[in-house]
């Protein structure tokens, strides 16, 4: 059992491998928050300390005890407006204008195992999850909040989320409902962040927690470029490989808001859910709202123990299973390589150069539907330009087939273009406000993905596409952030619930379309990487990671996503030189090794390469393949600290059972007389011998671990080495 409610105590215990989480319901109901951490073996509740604290007040039923105050007690899930003057987990506006909430429990359930969600993503059940569900009451207002908790213990992981429901004869309006709020009594924190923009995403930024209030998030409709929905708070001394951390991901792809406060007397409270900013729900008698799902992990092991959780979470039960263990094409992809301009006749030259080289998959980007020749028109009629093509789509599928490579098609069903027949028969169908011409980006309105017409146009225009050719793979783009959230099809007092509805219309259209077509793998993309979050990954099992291409930038991001999701997770493509993003020059050798470090593919012009680096590329997807089951299953360990002053990036890849390891370095700086690359490697066997390739010469894992190991002097800009290592015996 990995939840235990101790009757006497009251105390809720759930653990796994290696944490330990308590809660308790006290004698007024109120649920205070114990503990999260390692395992201690003990009941937690005596690190409670109770102490009169002015201008903290004091419950009414409790005026007497005023050392008793919800301001100064760490809270399960934090009302609002009664008493705790922190962050609120929750914020209700009820008929009579009141926005005060204060819950107490009034029962729990333990059962083994979880409840799917009907219109959200989930983290899916293991075979050893438990879900506690906590049930609090607020009777004045007539609301119940169901405090979810899905214990899975192998993980680490705990996934926390709430669901709100009317018990009472009001129409009640959340105006504020958490995933998760979780209060850390003692210690000074670090937070991490991943903040960024379009072509640099989840960029790592360390800061000591102020005093007072401090928050990331996205106001953008979507998870975004600009601050991903995940956060870290550590330990100040914390490093890649030691300290204690803690992970808080939402698994939602719209806005969202993290909330850290650090009180009066130094608690921390960290608070993370759908942005409350503009987002209002009406709950009628009998209605319930359901959060979306926030995964809690903690490690004593630093960051790559933390990132290593919630990779093995993501790679088992937030991927679908139909792609868990499947091996994913190297694909070419027709964008940087012809971008609008291509007929079916270049297509299927570099589908053929592209067969040659071993690649399996040909990608046709945007630009072969509708009027769309530039990125002014088209979006939403998802017809074939047959006329550019020249063919029919099947036609050209068949014969891409026919060279033995299978077909993906790019989609972004999630956006209009004024000049397209969709806008023009139906101009409600995008979001604008009443009277005021919209925002546009990239020329492009947004889809009213909150209204079922519209999700079932798409249903339908994406079906016809697809049942028509063979398409095994779409490309989902989304290509602008969401301004003028308005629904023409709700009424005034219910557009605070748009931009949550229009997540809920693209999950369901996702769902629609994986339960018609079982076996289509869709990759996310958002201009790249704007909407890289576990919501989009329960649907697409890898997602385009950045329009950013180039190597060396790709050394930052693919770092930055990698603090919390795996390299399986992460598209990631050998792209032309000069990189067409920074004009940068890098060795077809490096590309390749950065690329290798996600679902790895090719976005260039076949036509422009050399006879050599033909050559070199087939030896690269050869390599792939052999390193693939590594890359994909292996565990990740980052081996350069960060923010460290280096001239290099350095990374490798464990397997599970520790037999072989991957090691990737890429110069940043190569120096004149410059010292040899040092590093220490990680995860490998200390009583295993393992051989270099390529050389006759054996290390043991405790001297690569410990002594670590020096690569030679490298020349030239942005050199790379991989050093593929497989052990021989036990020492
Ligand atoms: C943005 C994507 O990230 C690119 O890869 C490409 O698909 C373009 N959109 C096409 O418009």
């Amino acid at each position: 059992m990995s939840i235990l409610h101790n009757e006497q105590t009251g105390i809720f215990s759930l653990e796994t491998a290696h944490t330990l989480y308590q809660m308790k319901a006290d004698a007024t109901g109120v649920l205070l928050h114990l503990y999260y951490g390692k395992k201690t073996g003990s009941d937690m509740d005596y690190l409670i300390r109770y102490t009169d604290r002015g201008f903290s007040g004091n419950p009414y039923e409790l005026s007497s005890n005023r050392g008793y105050s919800l301001d100064t007690l760490p809270q399960e899930y934090s009302g609002n407006g009664v008493g705790d003057f922190r962050l609120p987990a929750v914020q209700v506006l009820s008929e009579n204008g009141s926005r005060s909430v204060d819950l107490r429990f009034v029962g729990y359930a333990i059962a083994k195992g979880r409840r799917q969600l009907s219109d959200l993503p989930f983290v899916r059940e293991a075979e050893e999850t438990e879900t506690l569900t906590v049930i609090m009451r607020d009777s004045v207002i007539g609301l119940d909040l169901e405090l979810k908790y899905h214990v899975f213990p192998s993980q680490d992981v705990i996934v926390r989320s709430a669901r709100l429901i009317n018990t009472g004869n009001q129409p009640l309006v959340i105006e504020k409902a958490a995933s998760a709020c979780v209060d850390f009594l003692y210690g000074d924190f670090d937070v991490i962040h991943f903040h960024g923009r379009h072509c640099m995403e989840r960029i790592p930024e360390r800061l000591s927690l102020p005093r007072g209030v401090a928050s990331f998030g996205s106001r953008r409709g979507m998870s975004s470029h600009h601050s991903n929905p995940f956060v870290i708070l550590c330990d100040r001394h914390a490093t890649e490989n030691t300290g204690d951390c803690y992970g808080c991901m939402l698994m939602y792809s719209g806005n969202h808001l993290e909330e850290m406060e650090v009180d009066q007397t130094g608690s921390t409270r960290l608070v993370s859910g759908i942005h409350p900013d503009g987002f209002s729900w009406t709950l009628v008698p009998g209605e319930a709202f359901q959060t979306p799902e926030a995964l809690l992990s903690y490690s004593a092991n630093g960051l790559n123990g933390l990132s290593r959780h919630y990779h093995d979470i993501i790679r088992h039960q937030v991927i679908s299973p139909r792609w868990q263990t499947a091996k994913r094409p190297v694909l070419i992809n027709s964008w940087e390589a012809a971008y609008f301009d291509f007929d079916a006749e270049k297509i299927l030259r570099f589908a053929r150069s592209a067969k040659e080289m071993g690649m399996e998959m040909l990608v046709l980007d945007d630009g072969w539907f509708g009027k769309r020749d530039d990125d002014n028109a088209g979006l939403g009629d998802w017809v074939v330009n047959e006329k550019k093509l020249g063919c029919s789509m099947q036609e050209l599928s068949d014969q891409i087939h026919a060279l033995g490579l299978e077909f993906g098609l790019w989609f972004e069903p999630e956006m209009v273009n004024e000049d397209s027949d969709l806008y023009r028969a139906h101009p409600d169908w995008a979001l604008a406000d009443p009277d005021r011409k919209p925002m546009l980006a990239r020329n492009q309105l947004v889809l009213d993905m909150s209204r079922q017409d519209v999700v079932d146009y798409l249903f339908d225009a994406m079906c016809a596409v697809l049942d028509h050719a063979k398409i095994e793979y779409v490309k989902w783009d989304f290509n602008r952030s969401i301004a003028n959230c308005y629904s023409h099809a709700l009424s005034a007092d219910r557009q605070g619930e748009v931009a949550h509805r229009f997540m809920l219309g693209t999950y369901q259209l996702l769902e629609r379309l994986l339960t018609r077509y079982p076996d289509l793998m869709i990759e996310g993309c958002s201009g790249g990487g704007g909407r890289f979050d576990a919501g989009i990954l329960y649907y697409c099992p890898q997602i385009w990671c950045s329009d950013d291409s180039d190597a060396v930038e790709r050394l930052e991001i693919q770092r930055g996503t990698s603090y919390g999701y795996p390299a399986s997770t992460m598209g990631a493509h050998v792209s032309a030189s000069p990189n067409h993003q920074t004009g940068r020059m890098t060795p077809l050798s490096t590309r390749s090794i950065v690329a290798q470090s996600g679902t790895f593919g090719y976005e260039l012009n076949p036509e422009k390469l050399t006879d050599a680096e033909k050559e070199e590329i087939k030896k690269q997807i050869s390599d792939y393949h052999r390193f693939e089951p590594l890359i994909a299953e292996g565990s990740y360990h980052r081996l350069t600290e960060l923010d460290e002053n280096k001239d290099f990036e350095a990374w490798m890849f464990v397997s599970p059972d520790q037999k072989e390891a991957l090691v990737n370095l890429v110069m940043t700086h190569v120096r004149a007389n410059g010292p040899f690359p040092h590093i220490r490697l990680q995860g490998l066997n200390p009583q295993y011998h393992y051989r270099l390739e390529g050389e006759n010469i054996a290390h043991s894992g405790l001297a690569l671990v410990n002594g670590g190991f020096a690569f030679p002097q490298m020349h030239r800009d942005y050199p790379a080495a991989q050093l593929h290592l497989v052990a021989i015996d036990e020492a």
